[in-house]
Formats: structure tokens, sequence, C-alpha cells
């Protein structure tokens, strides 16, 4: 029997090229997002290579994340990596001048939508046991605040702390947990960060070398692939060409 994993966010960015990854190494793959026609898309190609079984989801609805692992196939069970990829980011902007509204897309996003998903398939990892992992795309926003990080950094931060504190409770299981931490990636997140501003999202990347969707899909799935006895508990990872700057001083 394959080995299977489930990526959230598998329509776009890191979850795509994460889905490429873990196919080329015969994983079958539960893939999940709220937007069908990617989904079909992905599972036309990569069906040819592995079983893929693809689940429309919108991670914030509890109650369809259980009902959609509840529903799987019985060839896509038990799950032996889950990889907790779906998010955004919204409003880069001053905290003062964000809509409240996007503070809660965010949070319901990032962090409730994260947990309904870890809470619906932990059984099935425990079940793996010994070489089963969870993988949470966490961020250096949750580390490492910026103007207009807002909730999106402290929703990441929370993802970190979640990803520690699981590692306690999971102890003995086998089951492993790790936060990947990226810094600026060249995906659809900053479209989506700006609300469709295709130049703005443009101007962000250009002149110098973001980390590629493949990057991280790399870096995932050496993660979840490592020897069972091997938890890699943080790996936070940037482009050669980002680092942090000075402090800002407000000055008279
Ligand atoms: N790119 C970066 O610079 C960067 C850096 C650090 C961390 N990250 C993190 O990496 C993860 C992936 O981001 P990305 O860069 O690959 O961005 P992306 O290209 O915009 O992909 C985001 C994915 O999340 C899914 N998603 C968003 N809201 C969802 C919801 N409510 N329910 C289900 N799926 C949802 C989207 O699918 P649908 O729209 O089809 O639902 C999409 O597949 C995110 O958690 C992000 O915070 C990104």
């Amino acid at each position: 029997m394959n080995d299977v994993v489930l990526i959230t966010g598998a329509t776009s960015g890191f979850g795509r090229a994460a889905a490429r990854r873990f196919a080329k190494e015969g994983w079958s793959l539960i893939l999940a997002g709220r937007r069908q026609e990617r989904l079909q898309e992905l599972k036309e190609e990569l069906s040819q290579v592995v079983p893929v079984h693809t689940v429309a989801l919108d991670v914030r609805d509890a109650e369809a994340v259980k009902q959609a692992i509840a529903d799987l196939p019985g060839e896509f069970r038990p799950i032996k990596s889950l990889i907790n990829n779906a998010g955004l980011a919204l409003a880069p902007k001053p905290s003062q001048e964000v809509d409240l509204a996007d503070w809660h897309t965010m949070i319901d996003t990032n962090v409730t939508g994260l947990v309904n998903v870890t809470h619906a398939v932990l059984p099935s990892l425990i079940e793996v046991g010994k070489g089963a992992s969870i993988v949470n795309l966490g961020s250096v926003a949750g580390q490492w605040p910026y103007p207009g990080g807002h909730v999106y950094g402290a929703t990441k931060a929370f993802v970190q702390q979640f990803t520690y504190n699981l590692r306690c409770d999971l102890l003995g299981t086998g089951v492993r947990v790790t936060d990947i931490a990226p810094g600026m990636a060249e995906t659809e997140f900053t479209l989506v960060r700006t609300g469709g501003d295709q130049a703005a999202s443009d101007k962000l990347y250009s002149g110098t070398t973001p980390l590629e969707p493949e990057d991280i899909a790399e870096l995932i799935y050496y993660t979840a692939s490592l020897p069972a006895h091997i938890n890699i508990n943080r790996l936070e990872v940037m482009p050669t060409r980002q680092a942090w700057s000075a402090f800002a001083i407000d000055r008279d």
C-alpha cells in the first residue's frame, strides 16, 4: 500500500508544488482547497502517476473538515503525513487602517482552519504511528515583527507554539510535528495579500531572487521522509537575498 499524504491549500503555491513532489515519490495524495477547477486540473495531471483524491474544502468549516476525513475512501487511509499549508495574509498596511474582517479571516484560516484539520486527522496519524508526521506552514513573520505584519505574524506565532505543544502531547505516539517557516517566496501569496494587485506582487519579487514553491516543497518532502527517529522542530528558511533590518526609531 502507498503512503498517504493530505495537503491543504493544494491549489496553488507550496501546496501544489508539494503535491507534485510527493507524487514523484509514489505517495497517494489527498488534495484539499476551495477552488474545485484547480483541484480537478491537478487530479488530471497527477492521477497519471499516483492515486489522487480531491476535496473541495474550506478549512474554516470544522464540520466540513470532519466530514471530508470521515468520507475518505479506504485506499486513502490511514494518513501518514498531514501538510497544514492552507493559509493567507491580508491587508499589508498599519493595524489602525485594517478592516476587522481581514483580521478575522486570517485567524479563521491560519489558526482555526489549521486546528480543525489537525484535530480531524490526528487519529489517523496516530494509527500510523512511527514515521507519521505533521508539517505546519508557519512563517518568518511568526518570529520577526515587521510593519503590516499585525495579525498575520501573530497567527504564525500560534503555528509555531501549537507545533511545539503538539510535540509534547504526541510524545510516544511516533508522530512527528514540524513548523516550516519560510521567508519571501513567489506564489499567489502577495496577489491574495494585496487583494489581487498583480503589479504590487510583481514589484515585490522583481530584481531579487525569492524562494520558489519547489524549494519549499523539497523541504516539506524532506521533513516528512526523514528516518522515523528524527523530528525537525522548526525549519526557518529565507532566500539568500533576504535578511533582517535595523530597528526603526521615531525621531523628533
Ligand atoms: N509565499 C510566501 O512568501 C510565504 C512565506 C511564509 C509562509 N507562507 C505560508 O505558506 C502557506 C502557503 O502559501 P503560498 O505562498 O503557497 O500561497 P498561495 O499560492 O496563495 O496558496 C495558498 C493556498 O491556501 C489555500 N487556502 C486559502 N484559504 C483557504 C481556506 N479557507 N480553505 C482552504 N484552503 C485555503 C488556497 O486555496 P484556495 O484558494 O483554492 O482555497 C491556496 O491553495 C500559507 O500558510 C502561507 O501563510 C507563505
